[in-house]
């Protein structure tokens, strides 16, 4: 068992006050909060530590150095990666699924290719590949959600064809919970298509599970620091060596060559080679902080923590007349959003606020799988590893209190 108070004191957060009341955080699918281990690195980085990386000859910049290229060290240990340089850091997921759609558009994909991807992703999973296909026509496909808020895989062998050259899905959605079975999936995919690039949106799924690349024999995984009780500015993205030579530079700049003349270019080798500009140096190093946090507290501790406050806070929402739960998968990570009969999520939430409590309202970016329940705005509650069931109370409390307010 884990001892929450204990961990909550590494939150200095959570000690305030907000509209009088002490904060009740529920907004940790956005945005984790920071422990002071992450904060405490951040300025004792840029107190003493700092300086470029990759650039000085000087013993600051090659102590930067160590640093920042520890952190990939530590992330690939984390991953279980196979390769150091099979890690590229990013400004965050959004960045990191750009890179995969921008990087292959040139030398993998042929006009009329065909993009899978899902329902339930968040917009960073869509856009990006809107985007590519107005560069080069490609065709992106959808696999649906049932009415119980998970993957409807019976549509994918129908789905699937030999012009799909990339299918990306999220490990977890944002906005349902669920935890979708990528092993199984990829497992049943590579079957018939082996060759098949596929990419996996981790933003949700690294902070309440143990997450192997390996095992899940994915290409492409993302996420972000920020989530993990790191800063913001920092991403992930996975990418197995076998695509590395298939992949265009995302951006040009600084550090990402071997040569330039005034005519052309060759490039780093990869990770560098994703890696233009001065990075987010101190936010990479907070990184390694937040997974040894995490890893020090143990991912099935936290696992099994939210689970707990996901089934008491489930059934507490119950019990309130109206209340509809978008997302009953029995695999879910500790996000719950729903809606409530008569009520605009947007009013809930500002009164939630009044009474210390933040939630998310609106469409979570991921305004098509809304449509697909037909909802235009729900009420989003997601758990950290911070979060107690006097939390999952004064949400109850709040709501009804709302809900009085605006009858
Ligand atoms: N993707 C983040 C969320 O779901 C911002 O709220």
């Amino acid at each position: 068992m884990l001892d929450i108070q204990n961990i909550r004191r590494d939150f200095p957060f959570l000690k305030q006050m907000v509209h009088g009341k002490p904060v009740v955080f529920l907004d940790t699918g956005a945005s984790a909060q920071k422990p002071n281990v992450v904060i405490d690195a951040v300025k004792e980085s840029y107190t003493n530590d700092y300086a470029n990386v990759h650039r000085g000859v000087y013993y600051l910049s090659d102590q930067a150095t160590e640093k920042y290229e520890g952190t990939r060290k530590v992330v690939q240990n984390f991953l279980n990666a196979e390769k150091l340089e099979e890690i590229i850091f990013t400004k965050g997921t959004t960045e990191s699924i750009n890179l995969v759609a921008s990087s292959l558009l040139d030398d993998y994909f042929e006009v009329g290719d065909e993009i899978l991807i899902t329902e339930m992703e968040h917009h960073a999973n869509i856009v990006p590949w809107q985007l590519m296909s107005k560069h080069k026509p490609l065709v992106i496909k959808y696999i649906p959600v049932t009415d119980k808020g998970e993957l409807d895989l019976s549509a994918l062998p129908s789905l699937l064809k030999a012009k799909t050259k990339l299918i990306s899905l999220t490990h977890c959605s944002n906005v349902l919970g669920t935890i979708n079975p990528i092993k199984e999936i990829i497992q049943q995919i590579r079957q018939n298509y082996p060759d098949i690039a596929i990419m996996v949106d981790g933003a949700q799924s690294i902070v309440h599970q143990k997450v192997d690349v390996r095992d899940l024999d994915c290409d492409f995984f993302a996420f972000s620091s920020h989530k993990l009780y790191g800063t913001t500015g920092v991403g992930v993205l996975y990418a197995k060596e076998k695509w590395h030579w298939l992949m265009s530079p995302y951006q040009g700049g600084g550090d990402m060559i071997k040569l330039v003349t005034m005519q052309q270019t060759t490039f780093a080798d990869p990770p560098y080679k994703f890696e233009a500009g001065t990075p987010d140096i101190i936010g990479v190093i907070g990184l390694s902080k937040a997974i040894e946090y995490v890893q020090g507290v143990g991912m099935d501790n936290i696992s099994a923590h939210e689970q707990a406050l996901l089934q008491y806070a489930t059934k507490s929402l119950k019990t309130i007349p109206g209340l509809r739960i978008l997302g009953e998968s029995e695999h879910k990570a500790a996000v719950i959003t729903f809606v409530i009969d008569g009520f605009h999520a947007n009013d809930l939430g500002t009164l939630l606020d009044l009474s210390g409590i933040c939630v998310r309202t609106g469409h979570h970016c991921a305004q098509p799988l809304l449509q697909r329940f037909n909802v235009p705005s729900t009420v989003r509650a997601s758990f950290g590893i911070y979060n107690t069931q006097e939390d999952v109370d004064a949400l109850i409390k709040g709501l009804n209190k709302a809900m009085k307010m605006l009858n």
